[in-house]
């Protein structure tokens, strides 16, 4: 098992190249609509959990006053500032946001996360400090504006990588145990947003077909290496690891193909929500 260092996670499954530029530039991209959720404004100073390599953050930095990216990846954090020097970034877990004091003082307007906190809150221990320490993030007024996986996300894929572990001796509860991931409804988020605090200001479920890269490294497979490592690391050897890939991939080929072009397409489920810090 990967080496535990200080403030990242304990095992760094990612790699900022093989995540924007192969198997998922599609997740910093298609932002659209949390984006105009957020508004960002000149006067703004926010505070980006789970930034990732920086694309979407440093976007954001050119229409705001100050933003800040965090992200509990090294990989991630030593991409971004090579690539975005310019753009605050620093590596902290945010399950233990709360530990950094100068981050949780009420000094941003907003806290923003895209496709991370799903990540995040995996744990059910840290969940409600970690919405605690978003709140103390926030000025009096700040909102909270988030898109992450809801109930259902990649459902597909994540039966496939639970069904393949059982197929190969892990007993059910430990496959469910060492799924990375929280999918929670849209009551569950709310209720954890509200007792941290917040007034929810609205929330929705958006079910988005989302086609894979096709380059080298990419597509269905690569998706399945890189998302679901946690799982393939349950296995004995790369051999049967590479096995188990291909299994699942074949068990998805019959139902993530698209018919009318070939492509193949995950069934996304996007969680947005807005809340806010009262006054
Ligand atoms: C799918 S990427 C999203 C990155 C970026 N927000 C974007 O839109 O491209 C998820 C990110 O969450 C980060 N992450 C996962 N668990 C985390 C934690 N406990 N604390 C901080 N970041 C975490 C990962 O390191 C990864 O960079």
């Amino acid at each position: 098992m990967p080496q535990e260092n200080s403030n990242s996670q304990p095992w760094d499954i990612w790699s900022a190249e093989c995540y924007g530029q192969t198997v998922a530039p599609f997740v910093a991209a298609l932002t659209d609509t949390i984006q105009e959720w957020l508004n960002p404004q000149p006067t703004d100073e926010i505070l980006d959990i789970g930034c990732g390599e920086g694309a979407l953050t440093a976007k954001l930095a050119t229409n705001v006053k100050r933003i800040v990216g965090v992200d509990a990846s090294a990989n991630m954090i030593t991409a971004f500032q090579h690539t975005y020097p310019h753009v605050l970034s620093r590596v902290v877990d945010c399950r233990f946001l709360g530990r950094e004091k100068d981050l949780t003082s009420a000094g941003f307007d907003k806290v923003f996360s895209n496709a991370a906190m799903h990540w995040i809150l995996r744990d059910a221990a840290t969940r409600t400090d970690i919405m605690r320490a978003c709140f103390a993030a926030l000025k009096p007024g700040g909102v909270i504006v988030s898109e992450s996986g809801g109930l259902g996300n990649v459902a597909e894929v994540h039966a496939a990588l639970i069904g393949e572990l059982i197929h190969r001796g892990v007993t059910p509860e430990r496959a469910r145990e060492v799924s990375p991931w929280w999918f929670p409804s849209l009551e569950m988020m709310k209720a954890l947003v509200e007792e941290a605090g917040f007034k929810w200001i609205r929330g929705e479920v958006e079910l988005r077909q989302t086609k894979l890269t096709e380059v080298e490294g990419g597509g269905i497979k690569g998706w399945v290496q890189l998302f679901g490592a946690n799982f393939l690391e349950e296995l004995k050897s790369d051999s049967e690891r590479e096995e188990a890939v291909k299994n699942v991939v074949e068990a998805l080929e019959g139902v993530g193909r698209r018919q009318h072009d070939g492509g193949f397409s995950i069934n996304y489920i996007r969680l947005r929500f807005e809340a806010q810090k009262p006054v």
